[in-house]
Parts: structure tokens; C-alpha cells; sequence
């Protein structure tokens, strides 16, 4: 057979079996496993990786043997070599890094060598939080008598290494029990205690399962209760309790931390959850009186992960049936299947009658039915075994081999009408892995004791016997905050991370709540996380923001299982998660309470997750990227616990967050079974309060050469490499007789490597804010410090100490030591209109009453916050002067503020045609506001660079836009669309050929360039610069369309595409393979997209099928679009959205 005929899976086709079993083909031999049932024959070579130690042994098969002595891990006959441990620790390290394909990477091997020398001077190493989770999770997945093992990668780790105390013991116990039992939609979990090694000592739980019920031994020999418990239910009596005698009362908690005699606890009754049994017909079996608790939390068990043992790591999965079946008829245990019998009219003298069969059937079909109907997580004995059939296919496929202890995977009713009784299977065992352990009473000596707990003779513990009856309510907040939230941000102009910071305050309420930057996250530990909320604007067309892009294309790369591509461009929103999709996805949603025992596994099984997009409506891809997201983690099945929230920055953005942020905390505590620990009503107060007080802020003078580097600060401040140009010269490129300004800003580079840059990338710049607007700030401030003098603002922080509450003045390490007027110029934004927030603060400090009134209600976020905002747009000084009552501190504008953002421009130079410089084309933006009768606005980056005089220094930075490039090869046909100041990257792009046909001779090919202005007279941008190039045969077309000349009917540059080009644009965009531009204004890009789906049409293209093509083009990189946001008939455009948004009631709340 040759190799393109073989199937794939690790499965072997019918012949070659024989000779791979074949004893002269020697080492193959009983490496297959065949299923009789399908005569599928499959190959494991996982157990090539098996620990040495084996449960059979050369003599005889250890098969049927329920504790064989080498799955028993007992410190008495252990004592393991630093090289054993080592060995353990390497194949262990290697196991995680190569899980997270880092195999062999700088961090693997740094890693490896910082366990080696923890191992050397140390004896042992601390495992990761990490480390811990995949450990975990890896020894669920090795567990050979495991049935339920599908969900492996579901597994909720409660990481308790830190605790000293069987109080906290008790505490992580509750939660544990708390989150599994989850009303009755059982979830698996794990809680580890601290490992054995000699500075911890021993921890255990000294339960066989945290919930059981006793079993009281009566003078005639016969129990009550179960018989299986009897032996420990008298140790905890000799320990002081004092049962109920009935025949389900749950036994105590039993805890050893320290290696210290155990405490008693009881398990409080709120968190056991029991089902009583009934059956669907026969009512009598209500009245046998029988039960049981839902949740089956193994406690004795020890794992071993890489050499670090756990000898207390309590976990939980939930019932399959047929164990509590057996729980209930074992003659061992509560023995009731001849009562049962009986009561059924059964004849139970002859066996041949099967009435043992028919009565563990009825009983099986009670537990069933009663756990089904009281909605707790249970499972037949086929569904189950048909899942691990699915699992055991899945793991030949991803591992090679799947561990399995057939006598105990084979259900204990209707083993052959199961899939698993015909399949073969090997056990072996694999590291990190469970192992039983001897009974901790069996190990431990009492302190202070003559006796040893487990003899017979009578034990007065009076003092030991600490017996405590907790209530749910004693866990504590440090409790609750073992479980981490984790913030992911993604930002352009730095709201998000805004939004972010509010989340962290509320969530830190329950949670250990973090926020990270998406770009400077290692995106593997995403499927260890436990908790994820993502807020995110959305940036270009759909696009994420530029800090946003890796963590997007490395998930893309997660989702694909694909880790090779991660050097491809993240393909537009509309090519990730197409709105259909994401609508129809969302239908199909699941919240909360999804069934946990889905066997639909994904990478992030484990995780909960809801997003919050920032957009605005006036784009066309609303919110496009935080769906995009959204719908990747959906798809990786991570959990969502809320639908995604989304902010319309027209429309009560700030509300609509807060309003996602209760709910989503709120849906957290319940998920994480928080609720009854947290105040939800003060969580929810720290959204609408803002921390500042003046008392808390003061300035120190600072020697004034702390202001030396503002570019290196302000590259701190928002963690950019930022470099400075110096600027050549300015140029007008509109003509005199035109009111408006657009300008061509030359920048001297200074040869500076951290702006090398290609044709198509942007400039971003750190502007300076008008020096009238600070001048006028400053004289309104009532405590200002003198303006140029360089200060530092200290915090005063308080911190809860067992000395009581200490003070102490901190550096704000928001802003750097610099002068008020830098920290107004360069650093804060003045001039955007301040957030309710800040309104609110401002409310505080307005001394009339009207006004605190006026602005109370502007605070409210509601739509006369949003009818104030867009008519006045009103910058601080305006907002000083329409409330002149209001007494400002300094201190609040420079811890409130949020910081000045840059400006993009994409460059309009080409790098090789005017080394050392950057061109931009600059549009100066000016407005009046209130519908043309307020005041004259001067945007702050535009006017900053037509104001500066030559020579100065400005701190900028390159972004890199790579999928906005000419293509490689000069033949292929470009259509350039860019009206006003759109046509900027392209002035790039033709100097580029120019530069190329000078230097490499190359053939030009079609390069058609499609312009829009008002007047020919006025505003016709470069349109010398144009005719050189089409003389050079570098532009092969070029057309204006013009909006307001004299005489012609307006003209739009869509227009000109759709009626006057049609034909030439569709040979050489489809016909040609040609490549597509936009440059510019949203609006204009929106319409030039639908007409060119209309050229596509015209030539005779479906319409359905044009959107799907310039979906493909998109992602082809054949459609390039640089969007410079709303910025043509900027009001007009805003103020139909947000009417179009309140007709629809869409926003605010
Ligand atoms: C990727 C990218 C590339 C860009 N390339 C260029 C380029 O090459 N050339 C160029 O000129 N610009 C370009 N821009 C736009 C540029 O970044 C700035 O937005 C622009 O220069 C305005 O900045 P500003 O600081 O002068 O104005 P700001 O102080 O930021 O003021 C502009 C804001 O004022 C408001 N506003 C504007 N007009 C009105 C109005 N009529 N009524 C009410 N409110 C109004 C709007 O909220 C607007 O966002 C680009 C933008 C991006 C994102
Ligand atoms: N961030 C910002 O707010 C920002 C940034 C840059 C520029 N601007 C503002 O934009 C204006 C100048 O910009 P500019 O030089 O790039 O362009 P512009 O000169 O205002 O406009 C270029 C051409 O595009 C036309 N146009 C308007 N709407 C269009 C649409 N939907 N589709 C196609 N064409 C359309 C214009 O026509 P008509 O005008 O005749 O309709 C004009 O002919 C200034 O007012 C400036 O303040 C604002
Ligand atoms: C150039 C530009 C492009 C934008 N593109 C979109 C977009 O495609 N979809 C959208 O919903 N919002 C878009 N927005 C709006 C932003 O998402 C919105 O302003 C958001 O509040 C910014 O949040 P941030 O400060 O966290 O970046 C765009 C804004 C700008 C300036």
C-alpha cells in the first residue's frame, strides 16, 4: 500500500494489521487495538510515553485489581531522587510548552533551566498558575478509569496553594462545592491545596469524598446509612461528632493542614445538594426514602504533576447513573435491590427468573428520572459511553493513544449494548497523573496523643474535636477573589482603556480583577484563563485599533488551529465573522446556564467571556471588531455570560456601558456562584463614582530638568518608540481665492531608523493644543501653581494595616514631573468635550445652585447630555465660561483629563523619491459650532501644524499599514479613489513609480487616479504634480469629478465611477485582477462601495454574489481601504445618524 492510501487517524486498514501483529515484525507487536464491533483497527503509540511502571506485570494481569500498588502513591515507601524529579519536571515542562507550540522556544529553555536549579538547591520547584491548570487538566485527560473524560479540557482550577489553614481549607471547600454544584448544572473542578514538600507539610482531606453519608455500625453487626463509610464515620465520632443516625446524613468535613491534627467541619446544608429518588410509574418507590447528593467530589486521590504531588486536590466531575445504582444495590453497600425487587412482585428465590436485572434497571431508570427532573447534571450509561468513544477517537487522532482501564470504563448494567465493551483499549499510565493514597488516618500520629486515631480503643478529643458549623456566608472576600478576571482592552484614542479601568473597580469588588492591553498579551494562556472581558473600539472600516491587531490575528490563527499563519494579515471583520453570521450565531447564543455536559469541546472550554465594542453608527461596520471578537471566542466555545454590549459614540455610549458592566458583573457572581458574598448594590456604586477628592492631591516642586524629554515622556505616557522631525517647510495648496486651507507639511526625518517607512503607511502625531485655550484655562483655575514651574502630583494613598490605616503621599505616575502649561499643552485633551463623568465632578465644584443643577443632569449621560455635546462640542474653557460659578483645582484637570491623543496622516511621500523627509497632506480643520452661530473650533493637530514655524521639533511615530500597499508587480492595473485630502497616500504611491521607472526602467501599467474637489479654480490638489506623472506614463488616467464649479451639475467621485468609467473600472479591476483603493472620508467610502458593486452588477455580476466579491477581494488584498473617519460634512453626517438612532430608539437607554 502506498503511503497516499493510508487512512488517516492512527486507523489501519484490513491487512496490515496481521503483519504489524505479526511476531517476526517484532517491536509493532500489540500496538493496535482493534474494535469488534465496527472492525475498525486503530494504532496507539501514545503508550510509548507511558511511565515505566505498569499495572500488569510480566507474570500475570493486574486487569481486575481495584487499588494495584502502582497506582497507590504512599510517602512511606517513596522517597524520590532529585534526578527522578528532574526527569519528571523535564517531561512535564516539555509537555506544557509543547501544548502551547513553544516547544524548544527561549522560554521553554529558560524555564527548563530555572526548574532545574529550583530542583538542585531546593529539592523541588513551584509550578506555574499556569503550569498548575494544565497539569490538571492533562491528569484528567491520563485518568485510565475515567469515563467522563471528553470534558477534560473543561475544568474549573481553584488555585488554594497559598493557604496555611484548615479554616481556609473549609473556606476553599465551600467554594468549591458552591461553584460545582451551580444550582444543579453540575461543572467540573478541581481545588489544590499546597504539594507536599517538607515546608508545607501534609495537607489532606481526610474524606474519601467531601460529600458522603455516614454509616453507623449497629450491636447486631448491621448498618444504617452507608456500609462503606463506617469506618470513617467513627473516627469522626471519636473526633466528637455526634451524627443524626439516619441513613443519609452527610458526614463532616475532615481537614489536615501543616501536617497538623485535623479540624472538623460540617459541610453546610445549603451547599449539599440531594435529589430524592422516585420513578415514573411506580409511586411506592418514593416511599423506600431513598436520595442522593449530586455532586461526586473525589477527595483522596493525590495528583502528580511533573514530581510535584498533591495529596489534597479535592475534584469533581458528575454522576453517570449507574454509580449511584450500585451505590444503592451493592450488597456491600445499601443493598436494596432485593427489598426493591420484591416491592416490584418480583420472585426473588430463582435467579434465572433475572429479577436482580429487572430491579437495577427500574432503580437505574428512578435515579434517572429524578435527577433529570430536578434539572441536576446527570448521565446514562450510554451517552456516556458514547462520549468516550468520541473522546477516544478524538485523542488517537491528537495524541496517539487514550489510556483506558477497560473493566472500569465498561458500564456495570448492559456492558455489551455499550460501544466501549467491543472496544479494545490499553492502560498504562502517563505523568501528570491521579493516584490513590492510603487513608490519611493511616498515616498520621495525633499530636500530643498516646493513640492513634483508627484504633479501636475509645479517644477523648475533646479539645481536637473543633466542630464547626459554618454557614455559606463565612467565606470571606479574599475567598471570593481566587478567581481572576482578566480585562483585555484594545484602543485608539484611549476610551476603551477608560471603560476598562471602571470594569476593573467593579469586578475588584468580587473578583482578582487585571487589565491588559490586547497586544501585550501572550494569547496561549488565553485557555487558561477563567474569566475574560473584552472592551474594544473599532477602528479604519471594521478594523480593530492598532493595538488590537495581533491579539486578533493570533486568535484567528487559535480559532484555524493554525499556527503557521500567523504572518498573514487579520483579514477584514467582514471576512471573519460576516454579519449573517454573527446574527445567526447570536440567535443560537447560550447564557449561563448551558448544559455543562455538552461534548462540544473547543480550545476555550473553560472560559467565561462577554465583550464590550465602542463604535459609532456613522460607520457602516458598527462595532464591527468587538463582534469579530466576540464571535472568535464563541467559536473557540468559550462560555458567554452576556451577550456583547455596544457603545455608540452619537448615542449613550457611557450609559449603555454601564449598563452592560452591572449586568455582566452580575452574571458573573452568579456564574461563579458570588452572589451571596458581594454587595452587588456597592459594586454597582463604584461605576458611578469617581475617586477624586482635592484633598487627596498635592504638587511638589521638581528641579526643572525634569521636563528635558517630552517626546521620550510622552512615548512613555502612551508606550510608543516615538521619534522627532523637524518641520522643512509648509506649502498652501489651495488657491488664494479659497476661504479653506489645505496644507503639504514637510518633515525633516533626521535619518532616524524608527521612521523608515513604505508608501501607504500613516504618520502619527503628538499635536500641541492651542496656547489661547491653556492661557485661558490656567487664569480660571483657582489654585493654580505658577505655570512654567515643573511640578510633580503626589496621591495621598491609604493602606489597611494591622497598625490601622497608614498614609503616605505617592508620585501620580499618570503624568510626568512637567510644567502645568506642558501638562495643558502636551499631555492632557482639552478640547474634546469631557465625559458625564467629569461633568459630574464639575457639578461638585459649582458653587450657584442652578448651574450643580444644570450640570447634574448633563452628568446623566441622557440625551441632553448628547444634545449639549454635538450642538456646542464644547472645549473645557467654554464649558468654564458657561459655568462660572465653578471653582476648578488644578489637581482635577491633571488627574481627570484624559490624555491628548495623536493624529494619523497618511504619508504623502515616497521614501525613495525624498529620502529623509515625510510629506503629509493636511486638511486644516475649522468649524463653527451650534449650527454655524457659536464659536469658531480649530482642530487642535491641524491647526497646531499650520501654525508652528519651521524648525520645530514634533514628536511623531510611524504606523505601519500593511495592507494598504501598492502591489508588487508595477504591470498590475490600480484604481485610485481619494476626493479632498484622500488623495494623500496616493501622491506616495505615484512618486514611488516614479522613483521605480527612473531607477529600474520598469513597464508601467495602469495606474488611474480618481480625484474629487469643490472648484477647479480652488481646491484641485497636486494637480501638477498629477500631469508630470501621467507624462511620465506613471498615472495612465486620472479624473476629477467636481462638486461645486460653476455651470457643471455636482459631481462626486462615486459618481464619475459608476456612469462615466464603468467598463474601464470593471476590465481592470476584474478582468485585469486589479487592485481597488479608498482613501478618505467614511461616507464617501460607503458610497464608492456601492457603486462599484453597481459596475460589478452593470456588467452583469448577480448582486448577491458582488458582496461575496468584494468580501474575497478583501481578503485577497485586492480592496484597500484608509479611512480617515467622519470627516466630510462632519455635523451634517452626525446629526442624521443620531436622528436616525433616537426615531429607532436604538440608544440611550
Ligand atoms: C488613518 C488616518 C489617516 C488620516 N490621514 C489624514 C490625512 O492624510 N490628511 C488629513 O488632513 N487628515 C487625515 N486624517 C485625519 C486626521 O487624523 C485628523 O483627524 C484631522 O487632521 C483632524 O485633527 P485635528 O486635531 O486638527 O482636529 P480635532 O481637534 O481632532 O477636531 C476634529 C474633530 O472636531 C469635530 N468636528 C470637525 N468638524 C466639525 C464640524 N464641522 N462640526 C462639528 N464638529 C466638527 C469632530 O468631532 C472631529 O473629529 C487621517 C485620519 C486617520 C484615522
Ligand atoms: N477629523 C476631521 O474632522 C477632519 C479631518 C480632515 C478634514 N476635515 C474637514 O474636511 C474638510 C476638507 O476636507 P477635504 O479637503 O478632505 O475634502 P473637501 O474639500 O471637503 O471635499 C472633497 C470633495 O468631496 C466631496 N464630497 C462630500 N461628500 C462626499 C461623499 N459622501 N462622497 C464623495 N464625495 C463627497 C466634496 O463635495 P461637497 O463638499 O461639495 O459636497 C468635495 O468635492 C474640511 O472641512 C475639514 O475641516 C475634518
Ligand atoms: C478613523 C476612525 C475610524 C473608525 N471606524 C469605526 C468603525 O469602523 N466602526 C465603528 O463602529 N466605529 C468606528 N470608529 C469610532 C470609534 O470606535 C469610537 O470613536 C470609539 O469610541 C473609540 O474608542 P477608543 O478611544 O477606545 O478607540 C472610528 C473612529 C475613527 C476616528
Amino acid at each position: 500500500m502506498d503511503g497516499s492510501q493510508k487512512p488517516r487517524n492512527n486507523e489501519i486498514l484490513p491487512g496490515e494489521r496481521a503483519e504489524l501483529r505479526n511476531p517476526s515484525s517484532s517491536k509493532q507487536r500489540f500496538e493496535t487495538l482493534k474494535n469488534w464491533e465496527t472492525d475498525k483497527v486503530q494504532r496507539d503509540t501514545l503508550h510509548l510515553k507511558a511511565c515505566p511502571v505498569n499495572v500488569c506485570d510480566r507474570a500475570k494481569c493486574n486487569g481486575s485489581v481495584m487499588n494495584p500498588s502502582q497506582m497507590i502513591s504512599d510517602p512511606r515507601n517513596e522517597s524520590r531522587s532529585p534526578e527522578a524529579i528532574v526527569q519528571l519536571a523535564t517531561d512535564f515542562i516539555d509537555q506544557y510548552y509543547e501544548s502551547a507550540k513553544r516547544f524548544k522556544s527561549e522560554a521553554h529553555l529558560n524555564r527548563l533551566h530555572e526548574v532545574k536549579q529550583s530542583i538542585k538547591g531546593q529539592g523541588t520547584f513551584t509550578l506555574t498558575e499556569h503550569e498548575l491548570i494544565f497539569g490538571a487538566k492533562t491528569a484528567w485527560r491520563n485518568a485510565p478509569r475515567c469515563i467522563g473524560r471528553i470534558q477534560w479540557n473543561k475544568l474549573q482550577v481553584f488555585d488554594c496553594r497559598h493557604i496555611t489553614s484548615t479554616a481556609e481549607m473549609f473556606e476553599a471547600i465551600c467554594t468549591h462545592l458552591k461553584y460545582a454544584t451551580n444550582k444543579g448544572n453540575i461543572r467540573s473542578c478541581i481545588t489544590f491545596f499546597p504539594p507536599r514538600n517538607e515546608a508545607n507539610g501534609e495537607f489532606r482531606v481526610w474524606n474519601p469524598q467531601l460529600i458522603r453519608y455516614a454509616g453507623y455500625r449497629q450491636l447486631d453487626g448491621s448498618v444504617i446509612g452507608d456500609p462503606v463509610n463506617v469506618e470513617f464515620t467513627q473516627i469522626c465520632e471519636r473526633l466528637g461528632w455526634v451524627g443524626k443516625g439516619g441513613r443519609f446524613d452527610v458526614l463532616p468535613l475532615l481537614l489536615q493542614a501543616n501536617s497538623k491534627d485535623p479540624d472538623m467541619y460540617e459541610v453546610p446544608t445549603n451547599l449539599v445538594l440531594e435529589v430524592d429518588i422516585k420513578h415514573p410509574k411506580f409511586d411506592w418507590l418514593e416511599k423506600m426514602g431513598l436520595k442522593w447528593y449530586a455532586v461526586p467530589a473525589v477527595s483522596n486521590m493525590l495528583i502528580d504533576i511533573g514530581g510535584i504531588q498533591f495529596p489534597a486536590c479535592p475534584f469533581n466531575g458528575w454522576f453517570m447513573g449507574t454509580e449511584i445504582g450500585r451505590d444503592l444495590c451493592d450488597t456491600t453497600r445499601y443493598n436494596i435491590l432485593e427489598p426493591l425487587a420484591k416491592q416490584m412482585g418480583l420472585h426473588t428465590k430463582n435467579n434465572s427468573s433475572l429479577w436482580k436485572d429487572k430491579a437495577v434497571l427500574e432503580l437505574n431508570i428512578s435515579i434517572l428520572h429524578s435527577f433529570q427532573s430536578n434539572n441536576v447534571t446527570i448521565m446514562d450509561h450510554h451517552a456516556a459511553t458514547e462520549s468516550f468513544m468520541k473522546h477516544f477517537s478524538n485523542e488517537l487522532r491528537l495524541r496517539g493513544g487514550c489510556p483506558g482501564d477497560w473493566v472500569w470504563l465498561v458500564p456495570p448494567v448492559s456492558g455489551s449494548t455499550t460501544p466501549i465493551f467491543h472496544q479494545e483499549i490499553f492502560n498504562y499510565i502517563l505523568n501528570p497523573t491521579c493516584y490513590y493514597q492510603p487513608d490519611a488516618w493511616k498515616l498520621h500520629t495525633l499530636k500530643n496523643r498516646d493513640q492513634k486515631v483508627g484504633k479501636t480503643k475509645k479517644i477523648h478529643f475533646k479539645e481536637l474535636a473543633r466542630s464547626v458549623l459554618l454557614a455559606s456566608t463565612m467565606m470571606t472576600k479574599a475567598m471570593a477573589k481566587r478567581v481572576k478576571a482578566t480585562i483585555f482592552y484594545a484602543t485608539e484614542t484611549g476610551k476603551s482603556l477608560t471603560y476598562a479601568k471602571i470594569l476593573r473597580e467593579i469586578f475588584n469588588h468580587a473578583f482578582d480583577a487585571k487589565i491588559v492591553a490586547m497586544d501585550e498579551y501572550d494569547i496561549w494562556l488565553l485557555e487558561y484563563e477563567s474569566l475574560v472581558l473584552v472592551v474594544t473600539s473599532t477602528f479604519g472600516n471594521g478594523d480593530p485599533p492598532e493595538n488590537g491587531e495581533t491579539f486578533a490575528q493570533a486568535l484567528q490563527d487559535m480559532g484555524n488551529g493554525d499556527n503557521e499563519s500567523s504572518s498573514k494579515k487579520f483579514d477584514s471583520v467582514n471576512t471573519v465573522a460576516p454579519l449573517q453570521k454573527r446574527v445567526s450565531f447570536h440567535a443560537k447564543n447560550t447564557t449561563a446556564n448551558q448544559d455543562n455536559t455538552s461534548e462540544e469541546q473547543g480550545i476555550l472550554a473553560n472560559v467565561k467571556f462577554s465583550v464590550f465594542g465602542l463604535g459609532s453608527r456613522a460607520y457602516p461596520n458598527f462595532c464591527a471588531f468587538g463582534h469579530a471578537i466576540d464571535t472568535m471566542l464563541g467559536d473557540m466555545k468559550a462560555e458567554r455570560l452576556l451577550e456583547i454590549g455596544e457603545g455608540d459614540e452619537l448615542s449613550g455610549q457611557e450609559d449603555s456601558f454601564r449598563h452592560w458592566a452591572q449586568n455582566v458583573f452580575s452574571a458573573a457572581c452568579d456564574s461563579f456562584c458570588l452572589k451571596e458574598d458581594v454587595n452587588i448594590e456597592i459594586a454597582n456604586a463604584s461605576l458611578s463614582n469617581t475617586t477624586y477628592h482635592p484633598s487627596n492631591y498635592r504638587f511638589k516642586s521638581v528641579d526643572i530638568a525634569a521636563e528635558e524629554n517630552i517626546t521620550g515622556d510622552l512615548g512613555k505616557m502612551h508606550k510608543k518608540h516615538l521619534s522627532s522631525c523637524r518641520l522643512i517647510e509648509r506649502i498652501n495648496l489651495q488657491s488664494a481665492e479659497s476661504k479653506r486651507s489645505t496644507i503639504l507639511v514637510k518633515l525633516d526625518t533626521n535619518d532616524s531608523p524608527l521612521l523608515d517607512f513604505e508608501p501607504g503607511d500613516h504618520l502619527g502625531i503628538y499635536p500641541c493644543n492651542q496656547p489661547e485655550l491653556v492661557d485661558g484655562l490656567i487664569s480660571k483655575l483657582e489654585d493654580a501653581p505658577a505655570k512654567d514651574d515643573v511640578i510633580q502630583m503626589e496621591t495621598l494613598k491609604r493602606k489597611n494595616t494591622h497598625l490601622g490605616i497608614i498614609e503616605n503621599w505617592e508620585a501620580d505616575v499618570r503624568l510626568p514631573p512637567c510644567s502645568l502649561r506642558t501638562a495643558l499643552t502636551r499631555f492632557l485633551d482639552i478640547t474634546t468635550p469631557p465625559t458625564p463623568q467629569i461633568l459630574s465632578l464639575l457639578a461638585e465644584c459649582a458653587q450657584d445652585e442652578n448651574e450643580k443643577t444644570k450640570l447634574k443632569v448633563l452628568s446623566e449621560g441622557s440625551f441632553a447630555y448628547e444634545d449639549w455635546k454635538f450642538q456646542s462640542f464644547p472645549n473645557f474653557l467654554e464649558i468654564l465660561e458657561e459655568f462660572p460659578s465653578i471653582k476648578l483645582s488644578s489637581s482635577l484637570l491633571l488627574s481627570q483629563l484624559p490624555f491628548l491623543q495623536c493624529r494619523y496622516y497618511s504619508i504623502s511621500s515616497s521614501p525613495n523619491y525624498h529620502p529623509g523627509q515625510i510629506h503629509c497632506t493636511v486638511s486644516v480643520v475649522s468649524y463653527t459650532t451650534k449650527g454655524g452661530s457659536g464659536p469658531v473650533h480649530h482642530g487642535v493637530c491641524s491647526s497646531y501644524l499650520n501654525r508652528i514655524p519651521a524648525g520645530e521639533k514634533i514628536s511623531c511615530f510611524i504606523r505601519h499599514a500593511s495592507g494598504f500597499r501598492l502591489p508588487k508587480d508595477p504591470s498590475t492595473p490600480c484604481l485610485l479613489i481619494g476626493p479632498g485630502t484622500g488623495i494623500a497616500p496616493f501622491r506616495s504611491f505615484w512618486q514611488q513609480r516614479i522613483y521605480e521607472t527612473s531607477s529600474e526602467a520598469k513597464v508601467n501599467g495602469t495606474m488611474a487616479l480618481l480625484f474629487g474637489c469643490r472648484h477647479p479654480l480652488h481646491d484641485h490638489l497636486y494637480k501638477k504634480e498629477v500631469e508630470e506623472a501621467k507624462k511620465l506614463g506613471v498615472i495612465s488616467h486620472s479624473y476629477t469629478a467636481f462638486s461645486r464649479s460653476p455651470h457643471t451639475p455636482k459631481t462626486y467621485v462615486q459618481h464619475i465611477l459608476e456612469n462615466e468609467i464603468s467598463d474601464f473600472v470593471f476590465d481592470s479591476i476584474h478582468n485585469r485582477n486589479g487592485h481597488f483603493y479608498v482613501c478618505g472620508d467614511v461616507t464617501m467610502a460607503a458610497d464608492v462601495n456601492r457603486a462599484f458593486k453597481s459596475v460589478l452588477v452593470k456588467n452583469g455580476m448577480m448582486k448577491e454574489d458582488s458582496d461575496n466579491y468584494i468580501r474575497k477581494m478583501k481578503s485577497d488584498n485586492r480592496y484597500h481601504e484608509d479611512i480617515f473617519g467622519v470627516t466630510l460634512r462632519t455635523s451634517e453626517v452626525t446629526d442624521s445618524v443620531r436622528k436616525h438612532v433616537r426615531k429607532n430608539s436604538i440608544k440611550p437607554l
